[in-house]
């Protein structure tokens, strides 16, 4: 007679050889997967981000410019910008000069080009300066000869020659502030102005 074995537990429970094997693969394929995409969402923005801050076009730095044929004009000091000779300045009318530097970024140099504007004008022996940005939003105000006052044609805003604050009964003045003065440093004839830009908007005047 036949002896019937009977089948062990183990044998009846333990799945095939072949299936552990390919559940034991594809977990490992779905965990390389997820390794290289969360590689990929972490460093990916990181690259991206130093990518952009080596290379930017926007990273520009402005150099101060020499006045042509002017000697005294290369000591300018460090943020100083070369502006007029001092026989360009009247005594009582402020005239509008424009800011003028040479501009490198990465990729480019480019050579004496506009970066803004300043009023300026003599008071005794002192050169009175100012930006031309008007501190409410940053439109450009114009020195207006009949009504001796600085305006600026987007809200009306408008200033004293000295840089303050003109108040006209009747109507507001939305500047916050009379317009910025900037440093002035003359070498010999050359005029030269610490140019900066300033925030808009504020009651007190903070350099970007
Ligand atoms: S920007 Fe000059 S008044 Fe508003």
């Amino acid at each position: 007679m036949n002896e019937v074995k009977p089948k062990s537990r183990d044998t009846e429970t333990s799945p095939p050889q072949t299936t552990n094997e390919r559940r034991g693969f594809l977990s490992s394929a779905a965990a390389i997967t997820a390794a290289a995409l969360g590689g990929l969402l972490g460093v990916g923005p990181l690259a991206i981000g130093l990518y952009a801050t080596v290379m930017d076009p926007l990273r520009k730095k402005t150099t101060p410019q020499k006045a042509a044929g002017s000697a005294g004009a290369t000591g300018a000091k460090e943020g100083y910008y070369f502006v007029a000779q001092i026989g360009e300045l009247d005594s009582h009318v402020p005239r509008r000069f424009t800011i003028v530097a040479d501009k490198i970024d990465a990729w480019n140099f480019m050579k004496d080009q506009p970066i803004g504007a300043v009023y300026m004008r003599m008071q005794g022996e002192q050169i009175e300066c100012f930006h031309t940005t008007c501190p409410h939003a940053g439109c450009a105000v114009s020195y207006e000869l009949e009504s001796q006052a600085y305006l600026c044609p987007c809200h009306n805003s408008s200033f004293k020659v000295d840089g303050s604050k003109l108040e006209f009964s009747g109507s507001s003045n939305p500047s916050p502030r009379g317009l910025d003065a900037l440093e002035v440093d003359v070498q010999g004839t050359n005029v030269f102005v610490k140019y900066e830009d300033y925030f808009t908007g504020r009651h007190d005047q903070v350099a970007k």
